[in-house]
């Protein structure tokens, strides 16, 4: 084991729960909350979890560092800690930002040997959760973008270890499309809630229903994806209109979205066509694959 003590900079959302997973696993972890007002809440809710860590106000000397600031204060916070005299001899300093490069934490006088470790998971506030194995839940199983010099990404693939993640290597001048896949599959997967959660009302039901109802639905929808082996077809893991070829139904869900809303019938249709592409090559024959084109051909205002 190259380390089993870290200080964590920024109590919120990523570095709250980095440092609950850490301390539950044996680590001793200093975490800075720089408003007093903050330090209160977390304290208090590590104290009602049972959970055993030191909540500081302001950095101390660490060989291990993880800045968990918003990527626009990665190379403030990491000038803070110089400014502050915290940086150790042979000092490794991690961020976990997506979008941001592992060298933005390089700064006068700061460690230099530095690297990202990006988790594909939503965080969201600890404080918000009922316990402190909640807040662990997203982290385990996460794959974790890894990249920057060799000690620090070997010592950062071992913290993904203890978290109960996986890491993957990804390049430098990738790291905005790789960022781009993940914003697609957290952030526009809500977006696409919302536009559900719209037709649903329009159809009648109560805002609190659709949002259990379709919540569940996506839920199980990507349960049954989950459960193929990982370099199985998409195709076979899904169910609906497209799947069974069913151009009928299609051709109704595409009327009613555009009586409702000209952009949920598009976004559909869209959408719907790259599930065309994933049965494509199985499952359905030539004919009812043209009848699934057709309809979506004919959508008002999509691209031919
Ligand atoms: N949340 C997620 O789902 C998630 C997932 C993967 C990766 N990440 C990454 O984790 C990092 C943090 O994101 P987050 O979601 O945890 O943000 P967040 O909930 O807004 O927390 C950021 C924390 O950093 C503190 N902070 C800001 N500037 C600081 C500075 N200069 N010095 C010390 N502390 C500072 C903030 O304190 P104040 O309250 O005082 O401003 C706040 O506690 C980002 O790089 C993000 O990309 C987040």
């Amino acid at each position: 084991m190259l380390a089993d003590s870290v200080l964590i900079i920024g109590a919120g959302r990523a570095g709250l729960s980095v440092a609950v997973a850490l301390a539950r696993a044996g680590w001793l972890v200093q975490l800075v909350a720089r408003r007093a007002e903050r330090r209160a809440e977390v304290t208090a809710w590590l104290d009602r979890c049972g959970v055993n860590l030191d909540v500081l106000a302001a950095p101390t000397l660490a060989k291990l560092v993880v800045l968990a600031v918003p990527d626009r204060s990665l190379a403030v916070a990491g000038q803070a800690l110089v400014t502050a005299d915290a940086v150790a001899p042979d000092a490794v300093w991690l961020h976990l930002s997506g979008a941001a490069p592992w060298h933005v934490l390089r700064v006068a006088g700061g460690a230099s040997e530095l690297a990202g470790m990006h988790p594909l998971a939503a965080l969201p506030d600890p404080l918000d959760l009922d316990d402190a194995n909640a807040a662990l839940r997203p982290l385990r199983g996460a794959t974790f973008a890894v990249a920057g010099t060799d000690r620090a990404a070997a010592l950062a693939r071992e913290l993904v270890g203890v978290l109960g993640g996986r890491a993957v290597r990804v390049a430098d001048d990738a790291r905005s499309l790789y960022h781009a896949a993940a914003a697609l599959a957290a952030n526009d997967l809500v977006a696409l809630l919302h536009v559900a959660e719209g037709a649903a009302i329009a159809a009648g039901l109560a805002p609190e229903d659709a949002r259990v109802g379709l919540t569940h639905l996506m839920q199980t929808a990507l349960d049954a994806v989950r459960r193929l082996p990982p370099d199985a077809p998409l195709r076979l893991g899904l169910t609906g209109a497209v799947a069974r070829g069913d151009a009928a139904t299609l051709a109704r869900h595409m009327d009613a979205l555009a009586a409702h809303d000209r952009t949920a019938a598009l976004l559909h249709a869209e959408l719907s066509s790259q599930l065309v592409d994933l049965v494509r090559d199985g499952g359905l024959g030539p004919a009812a694959l043209a009848a699934l084109d057709t309809v979506l051909a004919q959508v008002p205002g999509r691209p031919q």
